[in-house]
């Protein structure tokens, strides 16, 4: 089925009547998703067999919808568009620096993923009418106060004093690098045109892409949840400082920033590890600032190419896992063979940065049969593959250690 067909029908109020029933059940344990695909027939005896299918397509989705949306039982989505869609809690981050104007425009609305937590008046726009089925849908649903415009959010000036641009991201056949920046609709090109229009602007972009320099004078926010860095926001005109970069870490609210211009000198402070190690989370990576946290807590890179910190004392902090170095060793298997039987180890976890080496195939090799777990960090210090044996260093073993002072 045509997924036109498919939209027309799930917005459909038979759909929607069968869908509310179905949901009822699931959630209160009286039905499995399981049972109702096996048993659909018996369930939904009147109902073609092609719409029992889509029925069962779009809760399936509702449920996967329901790890980035909490109130996803409610809403309606499409495969796409729900990978594409923001997840609520960094559509909430976003929609807190919106909060003060009177309407936002959501240029490519999608389904809705920017829109449902803004208070605003909100006018959504999207090229694809089907979508904007959904989008309407949606917005009923969570009763905002909304108009959808189906059109090319390029062409189309919104009166609004800010707005929000979220890209669809192609994926192409021939490609197995996954989203490509190039076939970005729309394209970075026509995003420029945007910001004159609209200038305060939230624009969500992959935090991998290599930033383009027309963005670069803009304040490129890379948001992130615990160890995943989600996406890089480019906030501009009143909504961020020029050329500025900013790592966020939404869960504990962690935030730090640093000049474009100045991030280059903070990779300058390399030394020989001291007691301890530190993995920057994602979010510290992808933004380039472990530099400015390493300045700012006196922790040192131990090789100018990778993103390990180092310190004498230990540190808490939520953009940095931290270890304690057990033991320090060259990359040499037969040696690390004795470590691993020396500490007991059964449950091996191997990390690695800057060095080429196959997690699984090094734990083969060492095959770990003791009874303790234990971490080996495959990496490199002053461009020497190094080897580090650690113990990770959590809340607990720093509460115990200040206990003792
Ligand atoms: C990444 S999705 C949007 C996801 C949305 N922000 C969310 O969180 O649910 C991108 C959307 O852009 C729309 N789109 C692509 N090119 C467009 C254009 N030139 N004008 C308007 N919409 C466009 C697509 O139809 C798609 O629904």
């Amino acid at each position: 089925m045509k997924i036109d067909e498919k939209i027309n029908y799930w917005v459909s109020s038979e759909a929607q009547t069968i869908l509310c029933g179905l949901q009822q059940k699931i959630e209160t344990g009286s039905l499995s998703q399981e049972e109702f695909s096996f048993q659909r027939n018996q369930f939904l005896p009147h109902v073609p067999s092609p719409l029992q299918t889509i029925l069962l397509e779009q809760l399936a989705l509702r449920l996967k919808a329901k790890k980035k949306i909490f109130q996803a039982s409610q809403l309606l989505f499409t495969k796409l568009n729900l990978e594409q869609a923001t997840r609520e809690i960094v559509s909430r981050h976003k929609a807190k620096k919106l909060a003060h104007f009177p309407v936002i425009a959501d240029l490519c609305c999608g389904i809705g993923g920017d829109s449902f937590f803004l208070d605003n008046r909100i006018v959504g726009v999207d090229i694809n009418p089907g979508i904007l089925k959904l989008y309407d849908f949606n917005m009923r649903k969570l009763n905002k106060d909304f108009i959808a415009v189906c059109t090319d959010a390029t062409r189309c000036n919104i009166r609004s004093q800010a707005a929000l641009l979220d890209p669809a991201r192609r994926q192409t056949a021939h490609s197995n690098t996954g989203w490509q920046d190039d076939s970005l609709s729309p394209a970075l090109s026509q995003i420029e045109g945007c910001i004159k229009h609209y200038k305060n602007m939230g624009i969500k972009l992959r935090p991998g892409i290599t930033v383009p320099e027309f963005l670069c004078d803009y304040e490129l926010e890379y948001i992130g949840v615990k160890d995943e860095c989600i996406e890089l926001t480019v906030w501009t005109g009143d909504l961020g400082c020029s050329q500025r970069v900013t790592a966020v870490e939404l869960e504990s609210g962690s935030s730090i920033s640093a000049s474009i211009s100045d991030i280059p000198d903070t990779f300058s402070h390399i030394n020989y590890p001291g007691s301890y190690i530190f993995e920057p989370v994602k979010v510290l990576v992808r933004s380039h600032l472990f530099g400015v946290l390493a300045n700012q807590l006196g922790l040192w890179q131990i090789d100018s190419q990778i993103a390990y910190l180092s310190g004498n004392e230990p540190v808490l902090h939520p953009f940095l896992k931290s270890y304690k170095i057990i033991g320090q060793y060259s990359l040499n298997l037969k040696g690390l063979k004795r470590v691993i039987k020396e500490h007991d180890i059964g449950i091996l976890e191997i990390k690695k940065r800057g060095v080429a080496v196959s997690p699984e195939k090094v734990r083969k090799q060492l095959s770990p049969k003791g009874s303790q777990s234990g971490i080996l960090i495959f990496t490199r210090v002053k461009n020497k593959k190094t080897v580090f044996l650690v113990q990770p260093f959590k809340r607990r073993a720093c509460q115990e250690m200040e206990s003792l002072i």
